[in-house]
């Protein structure tokens, strides 16, 4: 049988071991070839593969972003997308695909498996709100990045006596922010599931002061918002699956703390620096087990699924249990947070 993979969305570190576990296994224990498909569904659509044997596959373990490329193309918003995919599907003789991307990617799979795209799916965001599952690949590089980063605006912003932001990914859930803020012992943490009151979140600084501590640091996701009012955007426009570009609430926090207290106040956005480079251990040995899952799967005829971690187990959930149902923070971390604010 011949096995289509793709990746699709924001890269996040671990896809290419995804990748790499998933050919090991179909090649060697299978006898499938394997091929992978250029960009994600916009590749499908086009028709554009590239072969992916034992050679392809080698170094692929510790390498950053996709080897096979990635888009936000949403099928369903091109004319005839979804009935060229299936036709190049036909045509190239591609007997199931792997799909390895977040909710938007996986969204698009759920659609095109109803019209009977014979596919599984392999979770990936570093946002982590897929629900089915404890945690997607490329989140715990993302949080070890950004704790590393924390680390080192603690310092400068204890040695200035200044209050730094340092602003995270997380569109619509505060996974990064919140973990980030927990293990780098951030004064105030500011996640999309809790709009913010400014004034609260000056009175935990001055409180900082009071205590004979004029530095703070907060950590915020980009998608957390004022009490009462939209999250910041950083351009006007939506992508094809109707997401805003976020971006820019920490420079409002910076403005805000500065406008109400005497306190000098820096603002750090860390961006796609969370996406980029090598996996940490933790995600390597869970893009291996998720491959070689997603394998499995389709040796097991079953479709539709995605493979997930629960507990310490890789299990797989069926695409209904996971499409528009988003995975927010675990509002019980989040009072735990809160004990160290201030
Ligand atoms: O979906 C993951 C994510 O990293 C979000 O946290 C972020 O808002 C978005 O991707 C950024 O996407 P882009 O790479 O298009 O700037």
């Amino acid at each position: 049988m011949k096995v289509g993979i793709l990746s699709g969305g924001g890269d996040a570190p671990g896809i290419n071991a995804v990748i790499r576990a998933a050919v090991r296994k179909g090649i060697r224990n299978y006898g499938y070839e394997i091929v992978g498909i250029r960009d994600g569904w916009q590749g499908l659509i086009e028709g554009k593969f590239i072969p992916l044997d034992l050679e392809a596959i080698s170094g692929l373990l510790p390498r950053g972003g996709s080897v096979l490329g990635t888009s936000r193309t949403n099928p369903f918003k091109h004319e005839g997308g979804a009935q060229k995919i299936l036709k190049n599907v036909e045509k190239n003789d591609l007997g199931a695909v792997i799909v390895i991307g977040g909710e938007d990617t996986l969204g698009v799979a759920y659609k095109l498996y109803e019209k009977g795209l014979t596919c599984v799916a392999v979770p990936k965001t570093i946002d982590n709100d897929l629900a089915g599952t404890d945690y997607t690949v490329g989140f715990n590089t993302a949080v070890h990045i950004a704790t590393e980063a924390l680390d080192r605006l603690h310092t400068t912003a204890e040695t200035h006596h200044r209050v730094i932001i340092l602003e995270v990914m997380g569109r619509y859930t505060g996974w990064i922010a919140l973990e980030v803020g927990i293990a780098g012992g951030a004064d105030v943490i500011l996640i999309p599931e809790k709009p913010f009151d400014i004034d609260e979140v000056c009175g935990y600084i001055k409180q900082r002061q009071n205590r004979g501590k004029p530095f703070s640091l907060i950590v915020v996701a980009e998608g957390a918002k004022p009490k009462g009012c939209k999250e910041i955007v950083y351009s006007a426009g939506v992508d094809e699956f109707g997401h805003p570009r976020l971006g820019g609430v920490g420079y409002y926090i910076g403005k805000e703390i500065e406008k109400r207290t005497d306190i000098e106040t820096r603002v750090v956005v860390l961006g796609h620096l969370q996406r980029g480079g090598s996996p940490t251990v933790f995600d390597r040995v869970l893009a291996t087990r998720y491959g070689i899952a997603a394998i499995d799967l389709i040796h097991k005829d079953q479709f539709g699924r995605m493979v997930a971690l629960q507990g310490k187990k890789i299990v797989s959930v069926p695409f209904k249990n996971v499409i528009n149902v988003r995975k927010t923070v675990d509002l019980r971390l989040y009072e735990i947070a809160k004990i160290f604010f201030g």
